[in-house]
């Protein structure tokens, strides 16, 4: 095994910036995510947003909206009346969305929700200063830059405005992950380009960036789902199909990826045959916030919506 080796391609991949990008396999995921990702996490992410108010009448911001599952929880609290901006890289997960969002909005005209394609960096750089009552960001923050995406949320929350970040924590799905690495360790080559994520290791390290970016922290908690699926072949689908494994493709090379999914396979069966069972965890971690109100416009900071930090 040469882990030297693997240090060493991911020093020229980084310094030839072949970044996965993991458009592409959302786009090849979308139609399964529904059926893998959101029956099984969904619910920890409405519960977040159960975490933030939301009333009628109010601007939302949502970056990286995917198949929409919290979107059209978003558009059911507005009860009619409001504005929801989504963003979403992906065109085959906007589809989806639009597919949810539409019968909800069709008898409201107090509702505008605009779905766009695009880059949620780029995105929020286009969004008015102090014109949202809530940024939600699902499962997506670890594509961004989080300190400075967290800046652009604070610049376009109104004083008062919340935040809500969900994200896999990362520590999820650590035999399939050792897993991975052993396999590139042993053949560096099979790497062709970084996945690079910024997933938090815990939900304080979440509210480092929210405080960094100036943002008050009202909740950090953490949480674990295990994934429904016993055999190696099992785990490997639905990681694969619910977009848990999203950059992996275009990460590894092209005509070995069965290679690199049997060697993984085989490295779970393993861990299977010796402990009796596969419980992979989905470890998360959740982080609501808030834009502190300034006494008199100025910029003496004070956070008088009173709450704690669970
Ligand atoms: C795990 S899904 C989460 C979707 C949704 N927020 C949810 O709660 O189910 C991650 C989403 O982030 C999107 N994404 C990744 N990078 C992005 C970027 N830079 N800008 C916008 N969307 C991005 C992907 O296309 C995908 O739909």
């Amino acid at each position: 095994m040469s882990r030297l080796g693997l240090v060493a391609r991911a020093l020229r991949l980084t310094i030839s910036r072949s970044h996965a990008d993991p458009t592409a396999d959302y786009d090849a995921a979308s139609s399964d995510y529904d059926t893998f990702f959101s029956p099984v996490m969904g619910g920890h992410s409405t519960a977040a947003l159960a975490e933030v108010p939301i009333s009628p009448g109010d601007t939302v911001v949502e970056l990286a909206c995917g198949t929409g599952h919290l979107t059209a929880e978003i558009v059911r609290r507005l009860d009619g009346r409001g504005t929801v901006l989504a963003v979403d890289k992906s065109s085959g997960m906007l589809e989806v969305a639009g597919g949810k969002v539409k019968p909800l909005t069709e008898a409201a005209p107090g509702l505008r929700v605009e779905l766009s394609e695009g880059d949620m960096d780029s995105f929020i750089q286009g969004i008015p200063s102090a014109s949202a009552d809530l940024v939600v960001v699902g499962w997506a923050i670890c594509y961004s830059k989080p300190p400075r995406l967290l800046a652009q949320i604070e610049r376009v929350l109104r004083p008062g405005g919340r935040v809500m970040v969900i994200e896999t924590r990362a520590d999820a799905h650590k035999a399939l992950t050792d897993g991975l690495e052993r396999v590139f360790a042993d053949d560096p080559s099979l790497l062709t380009s970084l996945i690079r994520v910024s997933l938090p290791k815990s939900a304080a390290a979440v509210a480092r960036w929210f405080t960094k970016a100036g943002l008050a922290v009202d909740v950090q908690r953490e949480g674990a789902q295990v994934i429904p699926a016993h055999t190696p072949a099992a785990v490997l689908e639905w990681v694969q199909r619910s977009g848990a494994a999203a950059g992996f493709k275009t990460a590894v090379d092209n005509d070995r990826e069965q290679l690199v999914l049997n060697r993984v396979e085989a490295g779970l069966a393993e861990i299977l045959a010796r402990q009796g069972s596969l419980d992979i965890e989905h470890t998360f971690v959740v982080v609501t916030g808030s834009k502190p109100v300034r006494a008199g416009g100025g910029r003496g900071a004070r956070h008088d919506e009173g709450v704690g930090v669970g």
